[in-house]
C-alpha cells in the first residue's frame, strides 16, 4: 500500500558541490532523507515505470537509506530499481550502471572522502541518464521543492534483503540485486591493455593500492590481484568499513600517509596508488615522487594515447578552474581545445556528452575519461599502469621528461577547515570588492595582472554559473585561486590554490613550499587570512 506522509520542510537542504552533504544525525532526524528523496523525485519528470540505480559506499547509515530509498522509489512509481549487492557502489560503478542499464538515473548515497560513523558525515546525491551529477538546473529545482515539501510518499514493506543477488518486488516495483564490480570491472578491461600491464606486473613490477576501508577494495581486488595478478596483499586497507576504520577516507597525503611512507621508504614498490570513500578520487605516488592530481591530469592527457581506448586520441580536455594550468599545456601541444569550468564534476557532463572533451579533472585528485559521467578512481591507477607498462619507465622518470618538455607548475592547495561561516565571507566579500582595483598593483613582488570572480558559460547550453571562486593572475603566469568550499558539514572552509609556472628551461627541482613561497605571503597580503580566520596556518595542504 501506498502511503503518504505528512511533512514539514527543512530550510537547509540545498544541494553543495556534490549533492546533500550533513551530518548523520542531521540526516536522522524524522522525515530529513525522506524529504530530500521526494525532493529529488519531485523535480524529475517521466520515470513511471522507469529504472533507477541506488547505490553507496558503504558508510554508516548507508543500509537505513537504502531502503527508505527503494521503498520511496516504488509508491513514486518507478517500475524497478537496481541496487549495488550490500548497498554497496561505487561513484564510477553507479555511473556506469545508470548507462549500461540504459537507467533513468541514480541515487548515490555517499559522502565522498568526508569521514562515517554515527558522530560523522552521510550524503545523497541525483545523477540523471547519462550517468552523471545532476546540473544545477535540476538541484536548484531539488532545493526549492525542499523549501516547500509538505507529503512524502512511501510504502509499508518490510526490508529488502541487500545481501542476496536477485530479483523480489516492492509493491509492483522489481528490485533487483546485483553485483557491484563485475560490470565495472569489464568495463576497465575494455579501456586498456590488460595483458600488458599482467605482464609488466608478471615481470615483478610491484603495486600497492590502499583502499582506506572505503568502497574500492572490493573493485581494486578483483581487477588488482585477480585480472591483472597483482601479488595478494597489494591492496591494503580492502574491507568497507562503516566508519572507515576511523579515518578520513581522503586520498592525500595527510590522511594516506602510511602510503606515502611506503611509498618513500627503501624498498618502495614501483607505483603506489589510493581512492576515497566513494571511489571517484585517486592518488598516484610513484617510488620516491608524489605526483600531483593536477600533474596528472597533464600526464594522463599527454600519454592517453598509449592506452586502446584512447588510441585514437582526445577530442579536448577539461579542468576545473582552480586545477593547475599544467594541462592546458598539453592541450597546446596537441592542438586540441582545453576548457575551464567551475569547481565540481557535474560542470563537465554536457561537454563530455557533446563530444567535446575525452579527458576532465581537478585538483582534488579527481580525473576521468568519458567511459562514464563521473571521476573515476580505478580507472586513473589502470590508465597510469597501462603507460607504464608501454613506456616502461619508472613514474618519477616519466614526471621529470614531462617537466622537460612543457615546463613545471608548481602547486599546492591550502586549506582552512571549519572557520567561522561570518570571516569566511568577509574575506571573500573583501576580496571582491577589490578587484577592479587589484590590476596593475603589485604584491610581494608580484604584478597582478587581471583578478575576477570566476563565472562560466557552458558552449553547449548556454547556462551561466557565476560567482565560482576569485582568481588572480600575476604576469608571468602564477595565479592565486581563493574559493570556499561546498561540501563541508561544519563552519566553512577556505580553499587556497597557488601555483607558480617555471618554463622548461628552468629550475624544475625546487621544493614547493620554497617555489611558492612569494604566492603564499601574496595570499595572506590579499586577503589578510589571518585576520579573517583567526589561523596562521592552513590545517591541510595538498
Ligand atoms: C571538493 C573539491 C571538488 C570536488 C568535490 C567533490 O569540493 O574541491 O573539486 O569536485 O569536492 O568531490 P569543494 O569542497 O571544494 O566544494
Ligand atoms: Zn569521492
Amino acid at each position: 500500500m501506498i502511503q503518504t506522509v505528512e511533512t514539514i520542510a527543512f530550510d537547509d537542504q540545498k544541494p553543495g558541490t556534490s549533492g546533500l552533504r550533513k551530518k548523520v544525525r542531521v540526516f536522522a532526524q524524522p522525515h530529513y532523507a525522506q524529504n530530500f528523496i521526494q525532493s529529488v523525485f519531485d523535480s524529475l519528470s517521466d520515470f513511471a515505470g522507469k529504472t533507477l540505480v541506488i547505490g553507496g559506499d558503504g558508510r554508516y547509515f548507508n543500509r537505513d537509506v537504502i531502503q527508505v530509498a527503494i521503498r520511496m522509489a516504488a509508491a513514486n512509481g518507478f517500475g524497478a530499481v537496481l541496487v549495488g549487492r550490500g548497498g554497496i557502489l561505487s561513484t564510477p560503478a553507479a555511473s556506469h550502471m545508470i548507462r549500461l542499464h540504459h537507467a533513468y538515473g541514480g541515487l548515490i548515497l555517499s559522502a565522498s572522502h568526508n569521514p562515517g560513523g554515527p558522530d560523522e558525515d552521510f550524503g545523497i546525491k541525483y545523477n540523471i541518464g547519462n550517468g552523471g551529477p545532476a546540473p544545477e538546473a535540476i538541484t536548484d529545482a531539488i532545493f526549492a521543492r525542499t523549501k516547500t515539501i509538505d507529503r512524502y510518499l512511501t510504502m509499508d514493506t518490510p526490508d529488502v534483503d541487500l545481501d542476496r543477488d536477485g530479483d523480489t518486488r516492492v509493491g509492483t516495483m522489481r528490485v533487483r540485486i546485483v553485483d557491484p564490480v563485475t560490470d565495472y570491472a569489464d568495463l576497465m578491461e575494455t579501456l586498456f591493455d590488460f595483458g600488458a600491464i599482467r605482464a609488466m606486473i608478471a615481470s615483478g613490477t610491484r603495486l600497492s593500492f590502499d583502499a582506506m576501508h572505503a568502497v574500492t577494495g572490493p573493485y581494486a581486488t578483483e581487477i588488482l590481484e585477480c585480472r591483472l595478478g597483482a601479488a595478494p596483499g597489494t591492496v591494503v586497507n580492502g574491507t568497507p568499513l562503516p566508519d572507515f576504520g576511523g579515518h578520513h577516507p581522503d586520498p592525500n597525503l595527510v590522511h594516506a600517509h602510511e602510503l606515502h611512507a611506503r611509498m618513500m621508504a627503501p624498498d618502495a614498490p614501483d607505483f603506489g596508488a589510493a581512492s576515497d570513500g566513494d571511489g571517484d578520487r585517486n592518488l598516484i605516488i610513484g617510488r620516491d615522487i608524489f605526483v600531483t592530481p593536477s600533474d596528472s591530469l597533464a600526464l594522463l592527457a599527454a600519454n592517453a594515447h598509449l592506452a586502446p581506448a584512447y588510441a585514437k586520441g582526445l577530442a579536448g580536455i577539461a579542468r576545473s578552474m582552480p586545477t593547475s594550468q599544467a594541462a592546458d599545456r598539453v592541450a597546446a601541444a596537441l592542438g586540441i581545445p582545453a576548457y575551464e569550468t567551475p569547481t565540481g564534476w557535474k560542470f563537465f557532463g554536457t561537454l563530455l556528452d557533446a563530444g567535446l572533451v575525452t579527458l576532465c579533472g581537478e585538483e582534488s585528485a579527481g580525473t576521468g575519461s568519458d567511459h562514464v559521467r563521473e571521476k573515476d578512481g580505478l580507472w586513473a591507477v589502470l590508465l597510469w599502469l597501462n603507460i607504464l607498462a608501454v613506456r616502461g619507465q619508472s613514474v618519477a622518470d616519466i614526471v621529470h621528461d614531462h617537466w622537460a618538455r612543457h615546463g613545471r607548475n608548481y602547486y599546492a592547495r591550502h586549506d582552512y577547515e571549519g572557520v567561522p561561516t561570518a570571516g569566511a565571507d568577509a574575506l571573500m566579500a573583501a576580496l571582491r570588492a577589490r578587484l577592479v582595483t587589484l590590476p596593475g598593483t603589485t604584491v610581494e613582488g608580484l604584478t597582478v595582472a587581471t583578478a575576477d570572480d570566476f563565472a562560466y558559460t557552458d558552449p553547449t547550453d548556454g547556462s551561466v554559473s557565476r560567482n565560482q571562486g576569485i582568481r588572480i593572475l600575476f604576469d608571468g603566469g602564477s595565479r592565486i585561486v581563493f574559493r570556499l568550499s561546498g561540501t563541508g558539514t561544519e563552519g566553512a572552509t577556505l580553499r587556497v590554490y597557488l601555483e607558480r609556472y617555471e618554463p622548461a628551461d628552468g629550475t624544475l627541482d625546487h621544493a614547493v613550499a620554497d617555489a611558492l613561497a612569494p604566492l603564499i605571503a601574496a595570499a595572506e597580503a590579499l586577503a589578510g587570512i589571518t585576520a579573517h580566520t583567526g589561523r596562521t596556518e592552513p590545517d591541510v595542504i595538498t
